[in-house]
């Protein structure tokens, strides 16, 4: 199919700001600024189309290490130091742990040039002062845009700068100029910042649209199946945010591939609806893991919180075009065939078969994992909570009835875990 990865690109720097927002508590849309001043100043740099292109992906992407960090961090303390603090602790720990487990998530993605280590080295200062000591033009070219770029979007307030914050930016950026920052790349963003509409691009109505004007075009004819080489790399950074959902995306696209094969479908048919299980939790990452992890019942309140995040994979996923099926299979996967499924509550007629299957497979793949208020559950007590939500008309019982054979004892292909 044809893919414009320009719309790709945009669509999931929605979903990496949302995870921004709950991490880091800054404003929406930082990602795409990021990605925005980091683009016009490398254009100011004199920076080819793809390595372009390439930058603003690993601009967008450029804090994605941060889930994966914040659960290391905790993981290796002990659990009487872990304290219901913890979470908001470590939102603002931004030490290296995130640019390693960036660079990490990155592997694999085809970009169009050959990047190397710009996440890893995205906090670097030109002075070697910097978290790897790594210097001056030794950090790579990109990294050092990104980091500009990054500086500037925390350091002003850009939904709305006027004349005295421009020239409060000027003061704060002089102090970085050789020690923090190259003055060549300083240099370079002021001439990219010299224009007007540099500033009201910026704007948080102005700038996604500003951002896709930028990304360089590039469309590809692309299979599903190589295009999961990108949507694992979201399900790995989706997955990563919880430390009891580390292999909930992964696992549930490893299952539903199975699923598609029993049905005997095509490969294309089941790459698709693969990179929708990759990607049905995106909205996960806007919700704060003091809900997602809470050991116990979730209140009215965080019910309310947690159901939004089918509605955030729908505004992730809907601008890309050709993504019009994995949108709809992706964003109902809570909705039930009774119509009290969320968000929408969504009625059978309006739930096809893939979204049946994706919506079920859900359901017994997060019962079969560990939860903070139980254990993992065995297949017979999944089939069994499964038995009863088709009783109760909520989810499909041909599929239930698939589930069973597919990954039930009678099945020899299934590990032991499942028995
Ligand atoms: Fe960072
Ligand atoms: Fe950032
Ligand atoms: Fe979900
Ligand atoms: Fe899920």
């Amino acid at each position: 199919m044809e893919l414009n990865l320009n719309k790709l690109v945009v669509g999931l720097s929605r979903a990496l700001d949302f995870m921004e927002i709950d991490f880091l508590g800054v404003v929406s849309n930082h990602s795409k600024r990021v990605a925005y001043i980091a683009l016009q100043t490398a254009i100011v740099h004199g920076m080819g189309h793809k390595e372009l292109f390439d930058l603003a992906t690993l601009a967008i992407l450029h804090d994605n290490g941060m889930g994966k960090a914040f659960q290391l961090a905790r993981d290796s303390k002990a659990p009487s130091q872990v304290g219901p603090e913890e979470h908001t602790m470590n939102k603002y720990d931004k030490g290296p742990g995130h640019c390693v487990a960036g660079e990490e998530n990155v592997k694999g993605f085809p970009f169009l040039t050959v990047p190397k280590e710009v996440l890893r080295y995205h906090h670097e200062n030109y002075d070697g002062s910097g978290f790897f000591h790594v210097k001056g033009e030794q950090i790579p070219c990109m990294a050092q845009l990104i980091r500009l770029a990054d500086m500037v979007e925390l350091h002003a307030d850009l939904r709305n700068i006027d004349f005295a914050g421009k020239h409060e930016l000027g003061v704060f950026l002089a102090k970085q100029d050789g020690t923090t920052l190259s003055p060549e790349i300083v240099a370079d963003f002021w001439a990219a910042a010299s224009y007007p509409a540099f500033w009201l691009d910026l704007k948080d109505e102005f700038v996604e649209l500003a951002l896709s004007r930028l990304v360089p075009r590039f469309s590809t004819n692309i299979r599903w199946q190589d295009l999961r080489k990108v949507t694992r790399i979201f399900s790995r950074i989706i997955d990563s945010k919880s430390r009891f959902t580390l292999l909930h995306s992964q696992e549930l696209a490893e299952r539903t591939g199975r699923m598609g094969a029993f049905y005997g479908l095509d490969d294309e048919h089941i790459a698709e609806l693969q990179i929708a299980a990759d990607l049905h939790d995106i909205g996960k990452l806007a919700v704060c893991n003091d809900i997602l992890e809470k050991p116990g019942k979730l209140g009215p309140e965080e019910i309310d919180v947690i159901q939004r995040h089918t509605y955030y994979t729908r505004i992730s996923l809907q601008s890309v075009t050709g993504f019009e099926n994995i949108t709809e299979w992706a964003a109902n996967h809570h909705e039930k065939l009774d119509g009290s499924g969320y968000p929408y509550k969504k009625k059978a007629a309006d739930l096809d078969f893939n979204a049946r299957l994706l919506a079920c497979l859900d359901v017994y793949q997060a019962l079969t994992e560990e939860r903070p208020y139980r254990g993992a559950l065995s297949h017979a007590k999944a089939m069994e909570i499964l038995g009863e939500l088709v009783v109760q008309g909520k989810i499909d019982s041909g599929i239930v009835q698939d589930i069973d054979q597919v990954f039930g004892v009678s099945n020899p292909s299934n590990n032991a875990k499942h028995s």
